[in-house]
Order: C-alpha cells, then sequence, then structure tokens
C-alpha cells in the first residue's frame, strides 16, 4: 500500500519526465518494493516512459522542423537578395529614358533603322521589361506586333552595348552630307573592323552598307527626306558593328541555326528572337524546374551540338567564354540559342590577347571563363564541367542531374572525364577534354533519348 501511495504520490508528478526516469530507477536499485507491487508500478511507469519517450521523439522532430525552416528561410532568403541585387542591375525608369532618347535622336533625325517606326511612331513595339545593365550592356524585352514578324504579336530582346565607340570622322560635301571620298573611306573601315573581328569576309559584289545594316542602303538614301541620309546612315551601321554581338549575329544569321534571329535595328539599338533561359535552364526558388530527363538530354544535346559547331564550323575554332546556363536560351520551336554571343573570341584574337598580356602564371591567361595556359597553346572553356555537372556553382545539381539508371554509370563517367580530363578534381582544370569524349556524351545522351521515346512510344517535344 505504501508503495502504491508511493506510486501516485510519484504519478503525481508525472509532468517532469526528467523526474520520472530518475524515480523509475531508484525504487528498482533500492529494491525495497514487492514484486507484484513492482510490477503495478513497473506497468504504469512504462506507460509514462512511453509517453515521456514519445515526447521527447516529438522534440527531436520539432527540432528537425525548426531546422528544416531555418534552412529553407535561408536559401530564400538567399534567392530574394539574388533576385534584388539583379533587379537593382536595371531600372523600369532608366530603361524607358533609354528609349524615349532613342526616339528623340530618331526625330531629330541622328539615327534610323529598320524598327525605329515602328518604336517610335506607332505602338507596334512596346516596353515591357529590362534585365540588366552590366558591363554596359542594355537588354530590354519588348513586345512586338507585325513589324518583327508579320502577322504575329511575340516578344523581342532589344540590345545594345553601351560602350566607349570610336567615333566615325569622314570629309563631307558642300551640302554637309558624306562626299564620294568619305564613302570609299567608310567602306575600307567597315569591311576592315568586320575581317579584324572576325575574319569575315564580305561577298564580292554586295552592297556592304546594306549587309550590315537593318535598311537596304541605297533605297534609305533615295527615299529619304532627311538632310544627311548617308551620314545617319553611317553613324548608325558603324555604332552597331562596333557592337561583336551584333556582328556576329549578322553574319552568321542564315547560316547558324543557334543565332537568334535578328528583325531589325534602330540606331545602335538591335532587336533580336526572343529565347529566355526558361525554367530548365535557369531554375530558382521561385520558378523551380521540375524537367523530365529527356527535356533536358535534348537541352544538353543542342549545346553540345553549338559547342561542336564553335569547334570546328569557322576558319579557326571559337572560344565560348561565358559559358553558364543564362547565356543559352530556348527558342519558340525548342531549339536551343546562344545568347550572349560577345563572349566568343576567334582563337587567333583570343590568343593574341593572352601574348600581348605577357604572362608569368597561368592565371594570367585566364579569360573570362576560358582558362589558358602560359607559354604553351590553348584555353579552354568546359561546358561539362560550367553547366553538366553537379558542382557548387551549377545551381540544382547541374543540367544532367538524375539520369535514367540504366545509363547513370556511364553517363557520370564521362562527365568526369569530360569536366575533369586529368582526373584532376578540385584542381582549376586547364586540359580540354579529348574530342572523343564529347561525342561518345553525345552518343549517349541521343541513344537515351531514342529509347525513352521507343518505351513511351511518342516523341513528346515540349521542353
Ligand atoms: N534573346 C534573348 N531572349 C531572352 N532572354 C535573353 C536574350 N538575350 C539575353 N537574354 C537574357 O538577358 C540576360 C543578359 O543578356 P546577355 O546578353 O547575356 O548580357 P550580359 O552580357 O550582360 O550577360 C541573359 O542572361 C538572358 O537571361
Ligand atoms: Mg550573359
Amino acid at each position: 500500500m505504501q508503495s502504491r501511495s508511493h506510486t501516485s504520490q510519484k504519478l503525481r508528478t508525472v509532468p517532469n519526465s526528467e523526474v520520472l526516469i530518475s524515480e523509475h530507477k531508484y525504487p528498482g536499485q533500492r529494491g525495497g518494493l514487492t514484486s507484484d507491487v513492482y510490477c503495478t508500478f513497473g506497468a504504469e511507469r512504462l506507460k509514462d516512459y512511453e509517453m515521456t519517450f514519445g515526447r521527447w521523439r516529438l522534440k527531436r522532430l520539432l527540432k528537425y522542423l525548426v531546422a528544416g525552416m531555418i534552412l529553407i528561410f535561408c536559401v530564400y532568403t538567399i534567392q530574394m537578395i539574388v533576385f534584388v541585387v539583379k533587379d537593382l542591375q536595371c531600372s523600369e525608369e532608366e530603361s524607358k529614358q533609354l528609349i524615349d532618347k532613342l526616339c528623340q535622336e530618331y526625330k531629330r533625325k541622328e539615327v534610323a533603322g529598320s524598327l525605329c517606326s515602328s518604336l517610335c511612331d506607332s505602338s507596334n513595339i512596346l516596353y515591357h521589361k529590362c534585365t540588366n545593365y552590366k558591363r554596359g550592356k542594355r537588354v530590354l524585352f519588348a513586345e512586338c506586333t507585325n513589324s518583327c514578324i508579320n502577322g504575329s504579336t511575340i516578344m523581342t530582346v532589344l540590345k545594345s552595348k553601351n560602350e566607349k565607340q570610336d567615333i566615325l570622322s569622314l570629309p563631307k560635301n558642300k551640302k554637309g552630307d558624306i562626299s564620294e571620298d568619305g564613302q570609299r573611306m567608310a567602306r575600307t573601315i567597315f569591311l576592315d573592323t568586320v575581317y579584324n573581328s572576325m575574319h569575315y569576309q564580305i561577298p564580292a559584289g554586295a552592297n556592304v552598307f546594306s549587309f550590315l545594316w537593318s535598311l537596304d542602303f541605297n533605297d534609305f538614301i533615295h527615299s529619304s527626306t532627311w538632310t544627311y541620309p548617308i551620314d545617319v546612315a553611317f553613324k548608325s551601321i558603324w555604332s552597331l558593328i562596333q557592337q561583336d554581338e551584333y556582328l556576329f549575329m549578322k553574319l552568321y544569321q542564315k547560316e547558324l541555326h543557334y543565332i537568334p534571329r535578328l528583325y531589325g535595328t534602330c540606331g545602335p539599338f538591335y532587336f533580336m528572337e526572343f529565347a529566355p533561359p526558361g525554367k530548365i535552364l535557369n531554375p530558382t526558388i521561385f520558378h523551380p524546374s521540375r524537367s523530365s530527363w529527356k527535356d533536358r538530354a535534348k537541352i544538353a544535346l543542342g549545346i553540345l551540338e553549338i559547342a561542336q559547331s564553335l569547334e570546328t564550323h569557322f576558319h579557326e575554332p571559337v572560344h565560348f567564354c561565358d559559358i553558364k546556363e543564362e547565356n543559352f536560351g530556348i527558342a519558340e520551336d525548342k531549339s536551343v540559342k546562344i545568347l550572349d554571343t560577345d563572349s566568343l573570341f576567334f582563337d587567333e584574337i583570343m590568343m593574341k590577347i593572352l601574348q600581348d598580356q605577357k604572362c608569368t602564371s597561368h592565371e594570367d591567361c585566364d579569360f573570362f571563363d576560358c582558362r589558358g595556359w602560359c607559354n604553351k597553346s590553348g584555353g579552354k572553356c568546359n561546358i561539362c564541367e560550367d553547366i553538366f555537372i553537379n558542382r557548387a556553382g551549377n545551381f540544382y545539381n547541374g543540367l544532367l542531374h538524375d539520369p535514367p539508371k540504366d545509363i547513370a554509370k556511364d553517363l557520370n563517367n564521362l562527365l568526369e572525364q569530360c569536366a575533369y580530363p586529368n582526373n584532376n578534381k578540385g584542381t582549376i582544370v586547364r586540359m580540354p577534354a579529348a574530342a572523343e569524349v564529347h561525342w561518345k556524351l553525345y552518343e549517349i545522351l541521343q541513344k537515351s533519348i531514342i529509347l525513352l521515346v521507343i518505351i513511351t512510344g511518342r516523341d513528346n517535344k515540349e521542353i
């Protein structure tokens, strides 16, 4: 009885679990209880113990829950900061002022181009939003009705790199426009610029000015009511061809399917096809990617094809020195496009810049994302390391995460060989991967897509 009362007395103290556990041990150790009393006591205590243990588990669960919530909060905050910083890179007001300024210049007849009238006279092109003003490049999104593609309303991207440009000073005639001599000089200067920047020769017989612009030069100077049409045309063309991105897109517009389409120009601005990186290439916590393996594999194939073409299509390799997901985009027809073509460098031009730098270490030969060797030829930009694999810089596990089980081992082996050709994980990669590895990678991705098409019985084209 004594024990029972002892028990009930103890039971009254249940709320404190620590006290209970120590008390539970204590009577047993002392051995001062009869067995049945002990059993009764033990059963009651077991119940208490279970409750306590349950509470302890609940506490642990709560701890994990709180830790998880803190982690989610931190990731969310970091993403918010990234978003705000990105937002700070441009302002709506400034962008509208930029367009106003361009249109005022057009109205003062200082600039011209095929889309000036749509932007400034009619409201066929309407400003939508800005992206960034990094390194002086303006990138604005706009809605374009009928002027970019006849009969359609589409999104377009207005771009212009606002760097210090050389001033074109040419001899003038009595009327104040560019003289015949001045036109010949302009022709030579433009041809040289195109050759020096891209090693490209404009076909003989082509009108150089029309070739590089969005308007037919002769039509423009004959039909225009402008006071100095030649001067205006030359200034507009000159401001465009000093921008490598425009020049590359203009010259290879028809030849390369992965260059976004150019719709037209106005002064130093050019209007290009809208091909955003989208959720798959640039997922965020607000726009997470729930893409399938097939969608990601198709994009990876597109990127590999671009890399291959840059390596072999031109008279010399072209290096893409700003490799990141957001510099590739997906067009309306789901094809992969290269967006930031002013980060493309012809091998000879890049080597010349590096040689002029007189290196003392390999680091001196790093050229944006391309990592070179001091006093050795080469230099590489690594798509596998920068986009495909899972590493710190590649947000969300890299593009080729979670492959199908049947190819996972082979694919991961290939990706390792491609990203770290010398088994040099953890160091800065300067060795280019063997061409063979790229081909094997291409093959394995292609096969996995074909297999999925066979299994699902259809080619699901959505990306
Ligand atoms: N044609 C385009 N279609 C859709 N988005 C684009 C296009 N061009 C650029 N962008 C977006 O704008 C961003 C900045 O443009 P980009 O040319 O890469 O400028 P920067 O040289 O400052 O990186 C790109 O990362 C991309 O997300
Ligand atoms: Mg970019």
